[in-house]
């Protein structure tokens, strides 16, 4: 496995329970989210047709896509809705450290959910 690099610092007080952030390291575009206190970071380029999630909404845990109302689980990278049309999105490494979030590079999870539609 290669070495893993940190893509991103971000302070705990700037990302709120709920809240969500694009974040840009090429080539990566990562979305992070703080869910009650527990980050995770996802593929931010929905495997669709390129939307970017962060413009979405978050409704629980789950963020939908502002282009075509695809939905994903931030948790585990899962496509929700509509099942088996669309690829799971990866997920990223992210960790607390004092009053930092740290997201690195290092993908933890790729997943397929079947073919695109
Ligand atoms: S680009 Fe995300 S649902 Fe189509």
């Amino acid at each position: 496995m290669g070495e893993r690099k940190l893509v991103a610092r971000v302070k705990r007080d700037e990302l709120p329970p709920g809240a969500m952030r694009h974040i840009d390291y090429p080539p990566f575009h990562v979305l992070l989210v703080n869910l009650g206190g527990v980050p995770y970071a996802i593929d931010d380029t929905c495997n669709h047709a390129g939307e970017s999630l962060s413009r979405g909404e978050l409704n629980g845990c789950q963020v939908v896509c502002p282009a075509h109302g695809y939905v994903f689980d931030v948790r585990t990278g899962h496509i929700v809705e509509p099942a088996g049309l669309c690829d799971d999105q990866r997920t990223f490494e992210v960790t607390s450290e004092g009053d930092h979030y740290l997201v690195y590079d290092h993908v933890i999870q790729v997943l397929g959910a079947g073919p695109k539609a």
